[in-house]
């Protein structure tokens, strides 16, 4: 199974590719952004500065710098205002779009964190639900991805991540 649910800090990943929760400034911030860019170096601020944001639901690739992974794939998740703006669509957008450029990119083996549950809010087993159903979709339409890894950082979130893939999968074995 190409997909992989562990509890960890994504800055760690040898991976072709982390995702990162950004903004649309790109330009950093808390949370996975915070960490990501303080293990990467000031090199991939500068590099971000160079993209002039980026939408919600979109995505935009970078250079790893001083991470393991060789590239950042930025993705601006919704912030969660109750669920009636959209916030569904646009957090399985940020999946599709973050695996459609890894794929233009080359990218074969994606670690993503749980875009928007952090700062932005998003109910965590909706979100997971979401993360899970979108990769799963993906991976049986599209080839060129190899491994999707999921890095969660507290159990809440492994566990939502867990249930959603056994939901869909059953005896997949997580
Ligand atoms: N590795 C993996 N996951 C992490 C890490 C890490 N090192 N640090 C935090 N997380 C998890 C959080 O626990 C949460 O489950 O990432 C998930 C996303 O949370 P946030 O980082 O707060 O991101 P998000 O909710 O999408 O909010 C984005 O926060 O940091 C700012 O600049 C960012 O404005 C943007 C907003």
């Amino acid at each position: 199974m190409p997909i992989q649910i562990l509890r960890g800090d994504i800055t760690r990943l040898d991976v072709d590719a982390i995702v990162n929760a950004a903004n649309e400034s790109l330009l950093g911030g808390g949370g996975v952004d915070g960490a990501i860019h303080r293990a990467a170096g000031p090199e991939l601020l500068e590099e971000c500065r160079k993209l002039g944001g980026c939408p919600t639901g979109e995505a935009r690739i970078t250079g790893g710098y001083r991470l393991p992974a060789r590239h950042v794939i930025h993705t601006v998740g919704p912030v969660w205002r109750g669920g009636t703006r959209n916030e569904p669509a646009l957090l399985a957008s940020c999946y599709r779009s973050s695996l459609a450029l890894a794929v233009e990119n080359g990218v074969h083996t994606i670690a993503f964190p749980a875009i928007s549950t952090g700062v932005f809010g998003y109910p965590i087993a909706e979100a997971a639900a979401i993360a899970i159903g979108e990769v799963v979709r993906f991976l049986r339409e599209q080839g060129g991805i190899d491994r999707v890894v999921f890095v969660c950082f507290n159990e809440e979130v492994e566990e939502a991540h867990r249930r959603s893939l056994e939901r869909l999968l059953p005896d997949s074995g997580f």
